[in-house]
């Protein structure tokens, strides 16, 4: 069975409740009936409510940023999987590199945030990726290799079933250079190895990995075409919907 891609946009820190439905306004209509792969947008928490009615009975699924791994208490600025789940989020990213970079998120709280959303019944987006000096000194599949140790950790394979990974080379996000297909194919195959031995053979050949970093709709299709990427997550070039309806239709 081949793997249904799933193209997911990631709006970081942009847009109101207003950008948000003038958005599905101008973006649904470009990607009614598209049935051939899933459609995710993440937006900031303060969209999700607009996102949500807005994306309503459509094709596109409303995904959060984040997810904090208790259900709730004392954790300013945190949101947690039951709250998500109240408004009918069904995706959350994990551990993307800007929270790893900025906001000190490290493996193991990306572990516990996805046992978090597998636990909840969300779909995780769990992002790995190496930075350019790592790239440089050769140590780019040691760093999947331990990123996806850790943050698979004491996860089943069984609980797992819904986890998408996103492969991120950090230096490709927002700088408009793109791993070229083949090389981020190799490190989906490393990551998919991985997760061979982590969850056996059955699970890996089903998981989607995602490409994402400076995806467009100009190397979108080629991207796309190589077998080992099972779709993408867009940050800059989702935020127009022309742009990102042209990549969810490379
Ligand atoms: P980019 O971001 O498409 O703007 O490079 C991708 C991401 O950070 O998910």
């Amino acid at each position: 069975m081949p793997r249904t891609k799933l193209i997911a946009a990631n709006w970081k820190m942009y847009k109101t409740p207003d950008h948000t439905r003038a958005f599905f306004r101008d973006f649904l209509p470009q990607v009614s009936g598209h049935t051939r792969d899933e459609i995710v947008v993440c937006p900031p928490y303060l969209d999700l409510t607009a996102a949500l009615d807005a994306a309503k009975g459509s094709n596109v699924a409303i995904g959060a940023q984040n997810v904090h791994w208790k259900d709730e208490g004392a954790f300013t600025g945190e949101i947690s999987a039951p709250m998500l789940l109240t408004l009918n989020v069904t995706h959350a990213i994990v551990g993307h590199s800007e929270r790893r970079q900025y906001f000190g998120e490290t493996d193991d709280t990306v572990n516990l945030r996805l046992k978090a959303a597998l636990e909840a019944g969300l779909t995780p987006i769990c992002c790995v990726g190496e930075v350019l000096e790592e790239r440089e000194a050769g140590l780019t599949d040691d760093v999947l290799r331990r990123q996806c140790v850790r943050a698979f950790h004491a996860i089943s394979a069984k609980k797992a079933a819904r986890l998408v990974v996103a492969y991120e080379p950090v230096w490709a996000i927002g700088t408009g250079k793109t791993a070229t297909p083949e090389l981020a194919a190799e490190a989906h195959a490393v990551i998919r190895k991985e997760a061979t031995e982590i969850f056996g053979e059955e699970f890996a050949s089903n998981l989607r990995i995602l490409y994402g970093g400076s995806v467009k709709p100009e190397n979108a299709s080629a991207l796309m075409a190589q077998e080992e990427i099972d779709g993408a997550l867009v940050g800059g070039a989702s935020l127009d919907p022309k742009s990102f309806a042209a990549i969810v239709k490379y």
